[in-house]
């Protein structure tokens, strides 16, 4: 991606000005490739949970820089600085609650709060930027290793199908479900990709096919509901997802419309992957049923997206007013659907409890 469409970029504080965290505006693509810069923490709990920013890695990482805007009074006392910095974090831990790196994000950025002391706490602030921006490092890098590990199990396929966004946008570069595809296209082997549309955000439509095509990949959109006919007309190798959260069991929580893809993808015998990092595992939840999925509010489904792309804004009535809605933003994939997990470390074949907790032994 051009820096134009740098996912997230971080402006430090300076004597002359506060930090500000600087997000691509994902609910103005494709129409339109603008920034908006977050400085103040409700500026940013507020691009989290309007998709402004979204995708599990980017959501962290976001949160992470997020932390280092809270407001500190400089007459504040240490006991009362630290005080500031886990409001923020807990606050920031209330924008969305099914992507985990999130929690795993917050939670790596009150271990930077718990370790200052009174004497160091002059320091505190700065040890937070550089955390967060370790953490972002740390997911290019985890990025690539994914695409690695991932390009091997697609080096016979020609076409693939993957649902939402799970590209550059969703992360620090490159992505997880979709850096195996441009591992391989950076090698010379460029896949074919339909891309589900993603209802009822088009995540799919409107941010992977913009991305891939940026990136000279070709893609083809469709809606969510002609997976099964192409799968069934043979045009589909592999399919390939991301996630959110994956229990210790290997089930695997992604965009809503993810289980129905693994249900096909079975019955055609077409191997389904999933590619995350392994902060993307909990392995405190026994099984996908405890894992928290998210509810979206009613307009998202009663509205079509709005005239500019900008979600909702002028969007037209889709729903007669007398209809219920029901808008869950995720499902959960049973972690027998799935043929393989990919994380940054490698892969989990046919995962199961056992295979989960070897690939972390293994690290
Ligand atoms: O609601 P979103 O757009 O944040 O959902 C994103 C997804 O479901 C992605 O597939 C997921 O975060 C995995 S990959 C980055």
């Amino acid at each position: 991606m051009s820096a134009d469409a740098e996912t997230i970029r971080y402006h430090a504080a300076t004597e002359n000005s506060a930090a500000a965290v600087d997000l691509i505006d994902q609910t103005r693509l494709p129409a339109e490739t603008v920034r908006l810069v977050c400085s103040t923490l409700p500026e940013l709990h507020d691009a989290i949970v309007r998709l402004v920013v979204r995708g599990a890695p980017a959501i962290g990482i976001a949160a992470a820089y997020g932390v280092t805007l809270a407001p500190i009074d400089a007459n504040a006392s240490p006991a009362e600085v630290r005080q500031s910095y886990y409001e923020a974090i807990d606050y920031l831990a209330t924008s969305r609650p099914t992507a985990v790196n999130l929690f795993w994000a917050l939670d790596r950025m009150r271990g930077i709060v718990d370790a200052a002391t009174d004497d160091a706490i002059g320091n505190l602030a700065q040890r937070l930027a550089d955390e967060a921006i370790a953490i972002h490092e740390e997911d290019r890098e985890m990025c690539r290793s994914m695409g690695r590990h991932g390009s091997a199990l697609l080096t016979k396929c020609q076409t693939v199908l993957t649902h939402c966004n799970t590209g550059g946008l969703a992360t620090s570069m490159y992505g997880t479900a979709l850096a195996p595809i441009y591992f391989l296209h950076e090698k010379g082997h460029t896949l074919n990709v339909y891309a589900d549309e993603t209802r009822p955000l088009m995540q799919g439509a409107r941010l992977t096919a913009w991305e891939l095509a940026q990136a000279g990949v070709p893609v083809t959109v469709c809606t969510d509901s002609m997976a099964g006919g192409l799968m069934r007309d043979g045009k589909v190798d592999a399919v390939i997802v991301g996630s959110d959260r994956i229990a210790a069991n290997g089930d695997v929580a992604n965009k809503i419309g993810t289980y129905p893809l693994s249900v096909l993808a079975r019955y055609h015998n077409v191997p389904f992957y999933v590619v995350a990092p392994t902060n993307t595992f909990d392995l405190e939840l026994a099984s996908g049923d405890l894992i928290p999925i998210e509810q979206r509010g009613e307009d998202e489904m009663r509205y079509t997206l709005g005239a500019e792309s900008n979600i909702h804004a002028n969007g037209r009535m889709a729903v007669p007013r007398e209809a219920a809605v029901i808008n869950p933003a995720f499902d959960v994939t049973p972690a027998e659907l799935v043929t393989a997990i990919v994380t940054e470390l490698g892969v989990i074949e046919s995962p199961n409890v056992e295979r989960v907790r070897q690939h972390f032994a293994a690290s």
